[in-house]
């Protein structure tokens, strides 16, 4: 609802839209997310500063040492957990949290999750003191029959710069679905201002199921307007960190049905009109896994009421695709 041009009159209004009112959320949330960073800035080297700020990616191989790899790799090939699944069009997606109970339960993924390397890179990417949400993410593509996965299509995730990171476990190549990302378009240049302000203004009336509901879907055609190149294929080997900010446009690439990927996935969102970047104390981060487990069991509770299974409901743990 707060984000959708859909569901919001006041946001999705053709008439405010055309008096700036999209345009204007955009650069406000711009300006105040460069603030947060430059106050974050002495989280990480000036290169991966320049790096991020340049691409609006950051790629590092060989993160951890072998043989701590090694050992997270293999709890990870055996999750202990709450198991949740979703399928979005012919895509299966495992998730379980990582909150304090759940590390407790697989103590080697304290060895990334308190990495101060890691932890340090992904707050300056979110701009935002507080931990990111960890989950350990297995991917199936073409699982079922069905839609196209909506995540195959280049788009950016909503209006304002918010992080996202992948430490892949598997070799990701061509046939697993490969992060895809068009460099440097996380930017806010005018041409990128002049596209979102046209499209807000009659994206409400959208149908292709996600930029109406505020996550603007991009053709080859709107990245030729905005100037922008063609998308980055992220083949990238196992034991590689990947931070985006998913205002720039990305997708998951093609993959080969059936293909799997495990990774370690981290989230972080902020409110985009806040200019401070927050405490970072651990006690909300507990706070915000613990809303997050409440929510979803609503939403089973809910779903169960009305005979059917919510989008993210609770799976046996050994059904986690890439565990051995
Ligand atoms: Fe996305």
């Amino acid at each position: 609802m707060s984000k959708s041009f859909r569901d919001n009159p006041v946001l999705g209004s053709p008439l405010l839209n055309r008096m700036g009112l999209h345009a204007a959320r955009v650069c406000l949330a711009h300006l105040l997310n460069w603030l947060r960073a430059t106050t974050l800035a002495p989280l990480v080297s000036q290169g991966h500063r320049a790096e991020f700020r340049r691409d609006g990616f950051v790629v590092i191989k060989n993160f951890l040492p072998t043989e701590d790899f090694a050992a997270l790799e293999a709890q990870l090939r055996n999750c202990k957990g709450e198991v949740r699944e979703c399928i979005q069009g012919d895509t299966l997606t495992h998730r379980i949290l990582l909150d304090e109970h759940c590390l407790d339960l697989m103590p080697v993924c304290r060895v990334l999750v308190d990495n101060r390397r890691y932890e340090r890179l992904l707050k300056y990417c979110a701009a935002r003191l507080k931990r990111p949400l960890y989950y350990v993410q297995s991917i199936k593509n073409g699982h079922a029959a069905g839609t196209p996965d909506p995540q195959k299509t280049l788009h950016s995730d909503t209006f304002h710069p918010t992080m996202k990171a992948w430490f892949f476990v598997d070799d990701v190549d061509a046939d697993r679905g490969p992060f895809t990302y068009v460099p440097g378009s996380h930017r806010l240049t005018w041409k990128r201002l002049k596209w979102e302000y046209w499209r807000s203004i009659n994206c409400r009336n959208l149908t292709d199921g996600y930029s109406e509901k505020g996550s603007m879907r991009a053709e080859p055609f709107d990245l030729e307007v905005m100037g922008l190149p063609a998308p980055k294929v992220f083949e990238v080997p196992r034991n590689t960190l990947v931070v985006a900010d998913t205002h720039g446009f990305h997708c998951r690439g093609a993959a080969v049905p059936g293909a799997t990927r495990l990774e370690i996935w981290a989230y972080s969102r902020t409110n985009p009109f806040n200019p401070l970047p927050g405490l970072g104390l651990r006690v909300f981060n507990r706070l915000e896994c613990m809303l997050a487990k409440r929510y979803w069991l609503w939403l089973d509770e809910r779903a169960r009421r009305r005979n059917t299974l919510s989008s993210w409901h609770p799976v046996p743990t050994d059904r986690m695709s890439g565990n051995s």
